[in-house]
């Protein structure tokens, strides 16, 4: 065999592009590529790109442009791109940007191999397919090598919801969800690598129903899974988050108390705009259920500010509702209009009046973490270490509230869990001691 050629993936977007992105190296480990983290030396670069705003879509043509010399040098140089833009814009991407040999949608990985042959021979490769069989069960088993102690797993994918703003149900496809058995054994053959701590994914994770008792099922399943320590779940829907779930919080010792619950608005009225099929008033009382079954829960959000229609009374609806919650951590973005989407055919809110929105809207959402942050202070949380700090005998790890901390631990092994007495709060991290 000849001398390995080098693979360079760039990820943008959300988690499960990170995912995806770990099984398509692994997909073209097959092909004879190992990583690099230099696209100078890469036989292959990908882009694994993400649509969900327009800034981001941007990206990836700028992205192209500044591949064109790197090509231009090395003309055996591959370059493809995969994501979310490849499913929506792969023609233009083709059309527009030669320098592009491969084009792969987000269902279509699994063909890789095939695909990488063809560019190989010099042809250029497109699909964006929603084919009929599952990627998943089409692409070889996992390599056993030693991994980082947190990993992403994902077991649902697609959404169903359509929200009026948003591109997912068109670049992922229908929600679909991963057979319980197959989900359990991926996991544990994470775990026999090292994990500890499995993030479950989907675009709307608490829809998933592979597992007859739903999320919940397979949450209890995976708690019982020895040398797996934590189990989070991301993202979910305020419309899927049934009892069992709400249940499993209060009574399911791997499950970590942190909650990603976007509701984008405070505003029945935009709610409504958004199709978003829930109200102010019915994401609070969830929210109060789920703090019953776990008072210490950390909840984190998503809004957008600026969607078309959204009158100062609505934003301010928006604010009361961030008041009432308490976030520990959120997201935030100005509406961005997706074409294709039905919120994009409306008229739009000022950019300078969306841009205060924003502003007043991340003020208030800092002062929020800061506070829950700095409570923190004094007490004793358990820290997953996960790799060395920046300063000599540090480690960095996250609590269970998903806290980022740094720790004076010049012995402690990366995957190791330990008691740590918070005594500082930073910009972005909490800092402490061994307890
Ligand atoms: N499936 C998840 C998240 C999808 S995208 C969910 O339903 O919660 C992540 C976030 O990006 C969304 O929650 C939303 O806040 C934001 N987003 C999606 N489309 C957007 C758009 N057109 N403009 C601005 N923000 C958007
Ligand atoms: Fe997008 Fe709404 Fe689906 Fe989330 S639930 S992925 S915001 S359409
Ligand atoms: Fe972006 Fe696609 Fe994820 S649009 S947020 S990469 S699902």
């Amino acid at each position: 065999m000849g001398e390995a050629k080098k693979l360079f993936i760039k990820t943008y977007g959300c988690q499960m592009n990170v995912y995806d992105s770990e099984r398509m190296a692994e997909a073209l480990g097959g092909q004879g590529y190992v990583a690099t983290d230099r696209a100078d030396e890469a036989d292959m670069i990908l882009l694994n790109t993400c649509h969900i705003r327009e800034k981001a879509a941007e990206k990836v043509y700028s992205e192209l442009g500044r591949m064109k010399p790197l090509k231009e040098a090395r003309p055996d140089l591959k370059i493809g791109v995969a994501g979310c833009v490849a499913q929506a814009e792969g023609e233009e991407i083709m059309r527009r940007a030669p320098v592009v040999d491969l084009v792969v949608g987000p269902q279509s990985y699994h063909r890789l191999p095939e695909m990488e042959t063809a560019v190989r021979q010099g042809a250029r490769a497109l699909d964006t397919d929603f084919p009929e069989e599952d990627k998943f069960a089409h692409l070889k088993a996992r390599p056993k090598a030693a991994r980082a102690p947190s990993a992403f797993l994902t077991v649902q994918e697609g959404c169903d919801k359509f929200c009026a703003f948003c591109v997912v149900p068109y670049t992922r496809g229908a929600e679909v969800s991963r057979p319980a058995d197959r989900v359990l054994s991926e996991a544990r053959d994470l775990v026999e690598r090292g994990v500890r701590e499995i993030t479950l994914l989907g675009q709307n994770v608490n829809a998933y129903h592979g597992h007859d008792g739903s999320l919940a099922g397979l949450i209890r399943d995976l708690d019982r899974i020895e040398g797996l320590a934590r189990i989070r779940y991301t993202t979910s829907h305020p419309n899927d988050m049934d009892d069992a779930l709400i249940a499993a919080h209060a009574d399911c010792e791997k499950l970590m108390p942190y909650l990603h619950l976007p509701v984008q608005s405070g505003s029945d009225r935009v709610l409504k705009a958004m199709n978003r099929k829930h109200t102010a008033e019915s994401y609070l009382r969830l929210i109060e259920r789920i703090r019953a079954a776990r008072p210490d829960i950390l909840l984190s959000g998503d809004f957008i500010v600026g969607f078309p229609g959204e009158t100062d009374q609505d934003f301010e609806d928006t604010l009361s509702l961030v008041r009432a919650v308490e976030y520990g951590q959120c997201y935030s973005f100005k509406y961005s209009t997706r074409p294709g989407t039905p919120a994009a055919e409306r008229a739009q809110v000022e950019d300078g009046v969306a841009t205060e929105r924003l502003h007043r809207l991340q003020a208030l959402l800092g002062e929020q973490q800061r506070r829950i942050q700095d409570a923190m202070v004094g007490r004793v949380v358990k820290v997953l270490f996960e790799k060395p700090g920046r300063l000599p005998g540090q480690m960095g790890g996250k609590s269970d509230h998903l806290h980022a901390v740094h720790v004076q631990a010049p012995d402690a092994a990366v995957g190791s869990i330990a008691p740590v007495r918070i005594t500082e709060s930073g910009a972005n991290s909490l800092g402490g001691v061994l307890a």
